[in-house]
């Protein structure tokens, strides 16, 4: 099946076009386990962070306007990168994100989507960004990415990845049960799955997200939208144990999490140490020691969860999953109290961030379990 697949839910407009095949058969009671095969023909993304950042964080109007005027240049760049190649641009099935996210951005590419399914016949199938993140380990893996800017846009950055459909796709190894930590800007969820398609919610933030507050302590000190990227690499020279953050929850016995009293800490930090805030060496000790913080509350309940569920595959996704700090140290985790035959799953780096790929695997997947997302923007949409 090929699909053209939209994501605008918040300051990344993304177009790709997958094959897909296989994946679990839903006709029995019990689902069999098989996992898809996808392969990824093209996936355009126009970022817009260069934008937003003068405002320090999206701003939901600027958002709808740079995706309404994105989305047809991305469309045509598809088609032309296509013809290049000697073909036309088919698809069997459309799918776009309808939620969660910021409603008018959610709403341009609903509309773009109905617009295109009605001239082209195509089915259109609303697929849920969270289940994009969940399902982006199911993108290959070995991709090869360029980045091009869009022409007359001072701000937008076009990133295209690219894998070729002709090459053997391997379907990635995933043992059930499975625990998933979903963390982005707006989530941050930990899922126990016992299929590819049967899950629940163990725990949830009360408050911030993790990639919120990451952009939170940023600002704090003085780093641009957005911040977990800043953090990271600004912690990379600091010392994790110069401030002793607290570590919200880590001892309670449930799976949720939650970061604002971790953003008041540093609020608090940079009031009473100006000196300190002041040298590099004070902010980089700063980012370490919350990043240390804000990584062993997420990888201390993720490793619980998974020894408590017996799990045998340890999924990790969302914008925050690109810190290469949670990935490796995780992964470290996981091979520690699970052994080595355990399989810990991230999706290829390109995928950690808002993409219309992933959005194609969810599409597929929510094709495949007939579930039919309302196409209607959904701010608050669940997983
Ligand atoms: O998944 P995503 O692109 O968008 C949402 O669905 O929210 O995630 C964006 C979030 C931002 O908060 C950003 O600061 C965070 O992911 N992020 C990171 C890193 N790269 C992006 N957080 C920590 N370390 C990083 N390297
Ligand atoms: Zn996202």
């Amino acid at each position: 099946m090929r699909i053209l697949a939209i994501e605008t839910s918040c300051d990344e407009t993304g177009i790709a076009l997958l094959n897909a095949s296989g994946g679990p058969s839903l006709k029995t009671s019990k689902p069999s386990r098989a996992v898809p095969r996808i392969a990824v023909r093209e996936s355009l993304v126009a970022s817009q962070i260069a934008l937003h950042r003068e405002f320090g964080g999206v701003v939901p109007n600027l958002a709808k306007r740079e995706h309404l005027r994105n989305l047809p240049i991305l469309f045509a760049r598809l088609e032309k990168k296509l013809r290049a190649k000697g073909e036309r641009l088919r698809f069997d099935m459309i799918t776009v994100t309808v939620g969660p996210g910021l409603e008018p951005a959610l709403w341009t590419g609903i509309t773009f989507a109905k617009d295109l399914a009605k001239r082209t016949g195509v089915p259109l199938v609303g697929a849920n960004h969270l289940e994009g993140h969940l399902y982006s380990f199911l993108l290959p893996q070995k991709t090869a990415p360029s980045k091009i800017q869009i022409a007359k846009s001072q701000s937008a950055k076009l990133q295209s990845t690219q894998s070729s459909a002709k090459k053997t796709i391997t379907a990635p190894q995933i043992a059930f049960p499975a625990v998933a930590l979903i963390v982005s800007g707006g989530h941050t969820t930990l899922l126990v799955m016992e299929s590819l398609v049967k899950w629940r919610t163990l725990g949830e933030t009360r408050d911030d997200a993790a990639g919120e507050a990451f952009d939170k302590a940023a600002r704090l000190i003085d780093l641009p939208y957005p911040g977990g990227p800043e953090i990271e690499k600004l912690a990379r020279t600091g010392d994790p144990h110069m401030v002793k953050f607290p570590r919200p929850m880590l001892h309670e016995k449930n799976y949720d999490f939650s970061f604002s009293g971790l953003k008041t800490a540093i609020l608090y930090y940079v009031r009473d140490n100006p000196r300190s805030v002041a040298t590099e060496a004070g902010r980089a000790g700063l980012a370490a020691s919350f990043q240390a913080a804000a990584l062993e509350v997420l990888i201390k309940k993720t490793i619980r969860a998974a020894k408590e569920y017996g799990a045998r595959s340890v999924i990790l996704c969302g914008g925050v999953a690109a810190n290469t700090a949670l990935r490796t140290q995780l992964k470290r985790a996981v091979r520690n109290a699970l052994g080595p035959d355990a399989a810990f799953l991230v999706p290829l780096r390109a995928y950690h961030l808002d993409n219309a790929a992933m959005i194609g695997a969810a599409g597929y997947m929510a094709h495949l379990r007939h579930k039919r997302y309302p196409l209607r923007a959904d701010g608050t949409l669940e997983i």
